[in-house]
């Protein structure tokens, strides 16, 4: 039920029915859960029941040429965590024989399956479903292995069991990286180094409609300056949020 434009008054407690039972564990637990009152609750329904419009937000929202540059180009195997709609994913297809994509949302999953089948190298790429807590895939099997704008402190979204999963999956000598990080102190502490790369950057949206729309609902505060500015492309410091122009990542030990 979708009752209002901006995504923490979105949803209501009526919609965590598209939650499933291993989702509401970690997103939803107790008996109390609103999404009106937990932004992320409403970031985890979003990815559930309108992912098309998560996909629209994430292509104007491209990561830093140089976080890109940054990983490697011809690699065995990467494992990607809350791999969403692919915004990475695809940019990792053309580097690796195989990419194994790990993202939860059911929903979310079918757009980057429908992504990857129209992509070049698409068919490196395998999507199954799975959660930072519990990695679907063998210790040490992967040259490299990312997250972007996915792992959080908070148990729920990763989590230390989550970090310590992604360090499990990689190989002695492999690297594992947060790209986009929010909680650098946390990942220091954890022996990860950090990487950001400067020049200006822009939320690209396909057009300056699409940039008011999307803005009265994930940037409210920013909409009246959006409208005013005219232009599809709008610089993060008027959304306020960092630029996706970072990364923090760990050597794993041979
Ligand atoms: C902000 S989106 C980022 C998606 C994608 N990596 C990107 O950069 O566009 C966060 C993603 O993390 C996934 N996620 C949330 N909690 C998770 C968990 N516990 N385990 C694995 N993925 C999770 C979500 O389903 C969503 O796809």
């Amino acid at each position: 039920m979708i009752t209002s434009e901006d995504l923490p008054r979105r949803y209501t407690t009526a919609d965590l029915g598209a939650l499933t039972r291993d989702e509401r564990s970690r997103f939803a637990p107790g008996g109390d859960a609103d999404p009106r009152a937990d932004i992320t609750l409403a970031w985890e329904l979003l990815y559930r029941l309108e992912p098309e419009l998560y996909d629209r937000l994430v292509s104007a929202e491209r990561l830093h040429p140089e976080v890109l540059g940054w990983l490697p180009r011809d690699t065995g195997r990467i494992v990607e965590v809350g791999a969403g709609a692919g915004r990475l994913t695809l940019e990792l297809v053309g580097r690796a024989r195989e990419v194994v994509a790990i993202e939860p949302a059911r929903p979310l999953r079918q757009v980057l399956t429908r992504k990857l089948a129209a992509a070049d190298h698409g068919n490196r790429a395998r999507v199954i479903p799975g959660f930072f807590d519990g990695l679907p895939v063998a210790s040490g099997c992967a040259d490299l292995v990312v997250a972007c704008s996915a792992l959080t402190p908070a148990a729920g979204h990763g989590g230390e069991a989550g970090l310590a999963e992604m360090e499990r999956v990689c190989r002695p000598g492999g690297c594992v990286a947060i790209i986009w990080p929010n909680h650098l102190g946390w990942l220091a502490a954890h022996g990860y180094e950090y990487v950001c790369f400067a020049g200006p950057m822009s939320a690209e949206f396909a057009s300056h409609a699409e940039a008011v729309e999307l803005a009265r609902i994930f940037y409210p505060r920013a909409v009246e300056e959006v409208r005013r500015r005219g232009q599809r492309c709008v610089p993060y410091d008027v959304l306020g949020i960092n630029p996706p122009r970072d990364l923090a990542f760990k050597q794993v030990p041979r």
